[in-house]
């Protein structure tokens, strides 16, 4: 249930703090599972007076670094990432895996390819042997997003438009749409990050391949790591 799954979340998450050090530049992912390492890094800057930078991946995730007092910097205003902690919705035995179920793909991939090591917090649930049962997510610019929204159905790629609760289309930080890919399972993952980033109109993907260095798993006996 959802109280486990946080919990897990939230082990994985303090773990991961631990990595962050005095004096380091560390970009800081978004979502539920990056809430919880961002409370433990809150802690220990308030409790123990640790001094870092952070680079963030959204301004959801700005917003409660800044209300702990960590520093957060633009991501052009550092010369180097030391370390990028993030979640993600998926990701298999071959470090592939899914992210932007937060809409926040584009600066994570961002940050992530400015990082010199990349690690994600996950609940066990996360780990799986094929990726794409979570819808894909892919960053479009809403200036003719309807025709490449045609151009994904005649392919097969089965798109949504993410919608809020306002039934209005869901922005990103940029201001673009994000369509989610209900693919089920992606076989060929390299083939279609081509096929998407080639085609006009898209920003970016939520296909994060072979980029992660570390996995931090939540599970019921405890954290483990994945390494690649
Ligand atoms: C944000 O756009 C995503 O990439 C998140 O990192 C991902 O959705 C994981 O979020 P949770 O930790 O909330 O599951």
């Amino acid at each position: 249930d959802k109280a486990q799954q946080d919990a897990l979340k939230k082990a994985a998450g303090i773990e991961a703090a631990q990595l962050i050090q005095d004096g380091m530049i560390a970009g800081l992912g978004t979502g539920s599972t990056v809430r919880f390492l961002v409370d433990e890094l809150g802690r220990r800057v308030q409790e123990e007076g640790l001094k870092f930078t952070g680079v963030t991946t959204s301004r959801r995730t700005q917003e409660q670094a800044e209300s702990y007092g960590i520093t957060i910097v633009d991501v052009d205003d550092v010369d180097h990432i030391d370390v990028t902690i993030d979640g993600a919705d998926e990701v298999d035995a071959n470090f592939n895996g899914i992210k932007g179920g937060g809409a926040a793909l584009l600066w994570e991939k961002i940050v992530a390819t400015n990082s010199d090591r990349i690690v994600w917090i996950v609940d066990e649930s996360k780990v799986v042997d094929t990726i794409g049962r979570f819808p894909l997510p892919v960053e479009v610019i809403p200036f003719g997003a309807g025709h490449v929204i045609k151009r994904f159905e005649a392919k097969g790629y089965k798109p949504v438009l993410r919608m809020d609760a306002d039934g209005k289309e869901v922005r990103t930080d940029e201001q673009n749409f994000v369509v989610d890919l209900h693919l089920d399972r992606i076989d060929n993952p390299l083939e279609l990050a081509h096929d998407l980033i080639t085609t006009v109109g898209v920003v970016e993907h939520g296909l994060f391949l072979n980029m992660v260095d570390q996995v931090i798993v939540g599970d019921p006996n405890g954290p483990r790591t994945l390494t690649n």
